[in-house]
């Protein structure tokens, strides 16, 4: 957003003073393979596609191109509002036109917003996308609605149908790229205010809805392609100790992957807990976990955790997410991340109110964006898109840490406190990346001793209060396996060495 390059002097400095750095070792064997990092496209397509077309354009290069965010995850909401419901969403932007009319046929033309972005991460070869439902279809609802009911076991055959043929349709029509789909969301909450869609499905009637969909996408060649992931449950303390001995278990066998949110913020010390859950509930066989949605935190690691109004677009929130995914892709192994939403709305106007976008605003807005837009476009005409530190902290994971790659653990006792470290090694070029988080205002000398002697630095890229996604110029020395550096305060720093083997 402001970038200001450190100057040379300064960088030379930082490098030259080095006493007593203290001592990280990366491990060297190979942990969890990580596949993605990415977002969802709920629901600012629905306001997206009244921008014009340029800007549509620069959204997509900005999410998804190498110049951009790289991300290798989209996730698009596959809508459940089939025209002429008992009911709609009330919350303006939120409502997602379903593919299935309410009068049961199918209308591939629907959700036209929603698609141009699906099908603008498919063309950018977005590898990992994911079709995920907060409700079903109003056609299938007892209530002729896509919020306010709960599913039923009568009801999961026809959704299981439903689903085998939305899958199959874009499958076979354009998104090759198409992955998983995730046939519930936060199912312990059924949206009876109709906020915004959902469905509850009790967690004993998970595992036969998921046996469904399983047994459904099986009669088509093509969606069975397809991996069920599940079941997005919101919460890990609350939801997830006390619901996963009823379902996890007899669903394994049809999920590639658990897919779980952090809505209750959990401790370093409960993930722990859930990770020795998971792995007792499967007899230590779990489907990787999949971190598929955070988003809203005012505070975290210092006092209460709120899920609440707040826009901060700086390094602190940046900071307060990037410990989340490093909790999960380390303690609990995960093998991927995916923010909420990729676009959200501004808090007011920075064509009325300049500040609006680059100041914290603690009592309006959400952090639940990467990018925000002014809500108020139709009248402003102000379409520009406005960057958050959340962005550059994603396409830290996202950029370096590409599918395939696997985890190297950076032991956290070896670390100052307020300090993490997530590293991976790529599947294949021989090339490594360590990415350091301190959340500290100060700065720490440490000495990086790498995996192999002939790693060679490749590059480091910061962003810090002052920076965003700034290449360091000037790179210190990797001398005999081992290279002292200062890491600044409030940073994301990644350094990317490569084996050596080619010199
Ligand atoms: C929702 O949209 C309607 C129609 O455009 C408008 O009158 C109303 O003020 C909006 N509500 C909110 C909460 O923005
Ligand atoms: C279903 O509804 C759509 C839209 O209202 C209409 O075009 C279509 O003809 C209807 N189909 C049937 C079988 O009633
Ligand atoms: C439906 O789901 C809600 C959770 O949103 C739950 O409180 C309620 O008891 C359920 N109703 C029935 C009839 O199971
Ligand atoms: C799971 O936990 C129970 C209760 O503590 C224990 O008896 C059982 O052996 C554990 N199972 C596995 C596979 O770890
Ligand atoms: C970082 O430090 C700030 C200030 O002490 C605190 O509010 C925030 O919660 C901390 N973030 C993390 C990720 O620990
Ligand atoms: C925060 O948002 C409110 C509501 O739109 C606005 O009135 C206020 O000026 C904003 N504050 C800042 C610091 O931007
Ligand atoms: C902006 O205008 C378009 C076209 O009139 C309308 O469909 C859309 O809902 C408006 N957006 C908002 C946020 O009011």
């Amino acid at each position: 957003m402001f970038p200001v390059r450190l100057s040379f002097v300064l960088t030379l400095a930082c490098f030259t003073f080095l006493a007593d750095a203290t001592t990280v070792k990366i491990d060297p064997i190979p942990k969890q393979l990580i596949t993605s990092f990415g977002a969802s496209g709920a629901w600012w397509p629905n306001d997206l596609i009244h921008f014009p077309v340029s800007v549509q354009k620069k959204l997509g290069e900005l999410l998804f191109s190498e110049d951009g965010l790289y991300l290798s995850s989209y996730r698009y909401n596959m809508g459940g509002d089939g025209g002429h419901d008992e009911q709609q969403v009330v919350t303006n932007g939120s409502r997602v036109e379903s593919f299935l009319l309410r009068n049961g046929t199918y209308d591939w033309n629907r959700d036209h917003a929603g698609v141009k972005f699906l099908k603008m991460a498919q063309s950018y070869g977005v590898p990992y996308i994911t079709f995920f439902v907060n409700a079903a279809p109003s056609h299938i609802a007892d209530n002729g609605a896509a919020c306010g009911w709960n599913m039923t076991a009568a009801k999961a055959p026809s959704f299981a149908q439903y689903i085998k043929t939305v899958l199959a349709h874009w499958k076979s029509n354009g998104i090759g790229n198409l992955r998983y789909i995730s046939p519930m969301n936060e199912p312990d909450n059924n949206r009876a205010d109709c906020g915004q869609e959902g469905m509850a499905v009790s967690p004993e009637l998970r595992p036969l809805v998921f046996k469904d969909i399983a047994a459904a996408m099986e009669s088509s060649p093509v969606a069975s392609e397809v991996d069920i992931i599940g079941d997005e449950t919101s919460q890990i303390t609350t939801q997830a100790f006390p619901e996963y001995p009823v379902w996890l278990p007899s669903s394994t066998k049809y999920l590639s992957n658990i897919a779980v949110h952090n809505y209750d913020y959990p401790t370093d010390q409960s993930l722990a807990e859930y990770r020795a859950l998971v792995l007792n509930l499967t007899h230590g066989r779990p489907p990787p976990v999949k971190f598929t949605e955070t988003c809203c935190s005012t505070n975290a690691g210092s006092g209460s955790t709120v899920f609440g109004a707040q826009y901060d677009p700086t390094m602190t929130n940046a900071l307060i997410v990037a410990r989340y995914v490093w909790q999960f892709l380390t303690i609990v192994q995960a093998q991927s991340f995916d923010w909420w939403t990729a676009v959200t709305n501004l808090p007011c106007s920075p064509t009325v109110n300049p500040a609006c976008a680059t100041a914290i605003n603690e009592t309006a807005g959400y952090n639940s964006g990467l990018v925000y837009i002014d809500g108020n476009y139709n009248k402003t005409r102000d379409y520009k898109l406005y960057l958050t530190k959340r962005a550059f902290m994603l396409k830290h994971f996202s950029y370096f840490h590409r599918p395939g790659s696997r985890r190297l653990d950076v032991p956290q006792d070896q670390l100052p406190s307020g300090v993490n470290a997530f590293a991976t090694q790529s599947a294949n070029s021989g090339e490594w990346s360590v990415l350091f988080m301190n959340n500290q205002t100060r700065s720490y000398d440490l000495q990086l001793e790498l995996p192999t002697k002939q790693s060679r630095l490749e590059r480091i890229v910061k962003t810090t209060p002052n920076d965003d996604w700034t290449e360091v110029n000037v790179l210190p020395h990797v001398n005999q396996g081992s290279v002292k550096f200062e890491l600044p305060g409030q940073a994301l720093w990644t350094m990317q060495f490569t084996s050596g083997k080619y010199y």
